[in-house]
């Protein structure tokens, strides 16, 4: 397969079409970048890190039945993943308060939920993504009630797996964002990242972020801990 143009660079990855125009090329980049893009680093190791992580949960995700756009691996910062139409909604679900939840409602850190939470919010960067609810996505046409429906099944199947999976890696799946996109035959699948650049991921004894928030709040060296993340994900039996 041939990388051909870039068609899109984000924060943190670019997508290039190929010579075959249901598939795309996604680069991941040495950069880091947080509060909408206000903090931005470059970082050696990074792109290499999410990349793999990304790769190792998508191939697992999909053994458990959720479709998604991850195709193969190429090398330590370039996938090949099938080329969808994304939906302009971040996804995110919640399994303890923190981040803006915590800020928003003034709740106690790391208070668990009886049940997950799920939120959307608009992906636009003019806009700072802003919270949007069912209506106003119906009113702005974004997607219709199925789809909402569907994305919000595909977000909680994916949190139960992650849960599964961060558990025996003992660390508590706080929060995480997901993309839903569109594929050639009209489809909803799982698209974009996951990674700690997407997800709150805490240790169960230390209480200590190992995940994109040591960046936000300064605490640290950002790479070893996503290094760490790695470490403990390949020693997960049935993802490995
Ligand atoms: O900031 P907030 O608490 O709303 O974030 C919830 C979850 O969504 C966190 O895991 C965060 O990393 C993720 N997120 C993301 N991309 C954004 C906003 C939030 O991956 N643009």
């Amino acid at each position: 397969i041939e990388k051909k143009d870039l068609l899109y660079k984000g924060k943190a990855k670019e997508m290039f079409t190929t010579n075959d125009p249901d598939i795309m090329w996604v680069h991941y980049m040495d950069q880091v970048t947080a509060f909408n893009g206000k903090k931005k680093v470059q970082m050696a190791g990074k792109g290499q890190t999410n990349c793999e992580i990304s790769s190792l949960i998508f191939t697992d995700l999909a053994k458990h039945g959720i479709e998604n756009h991850f195709i193969k691996q190429l090398d330590s910062n370039n996938q090949l993943v099938k080329r969808v139409q994304i939906i302009p909604l971040e996804t995110v679900v919640r399994n303890f308060a923190s981040g803006s939840f915590e800020k928003r409602f003034a709740v106690k850190h790391l208070m668990k939920f009886d049940k997950p939470v799920t939120e959307f919010y608009y992906k636009s960067d003019e806009l700072d993504d802003p919270f949007i609810n069912d209506f106003e996505v119906a009113a702005l046409k974004i997607a219709t009630e199925d789809q909402m429906n569907q994305i919000r099944t595909i977000a909680l199947k994916v949190n139960d797996r992650l849960k599964e999976i961060f558990g025996k890696m003992n660390i508590d799946l706080v929060d995480f964002k997901v993309e839903i996109g569109i594929d050639a035959d009209g489809h909803l699948i799982l698209a974009d990242e996951i990674s700690p650049d997407s997800c709150r991921l805490v240790d169960r004894d230390t209480k200590k972020s190992l995940d994109k928030d040591v960046f936000r709040k300064g605490l640290g060296a950002l790479v070893p801990v996503y290094k760490e993340i790695l470490g403990r994900l390949e020693k997960v039996e049935g993802v490995n």
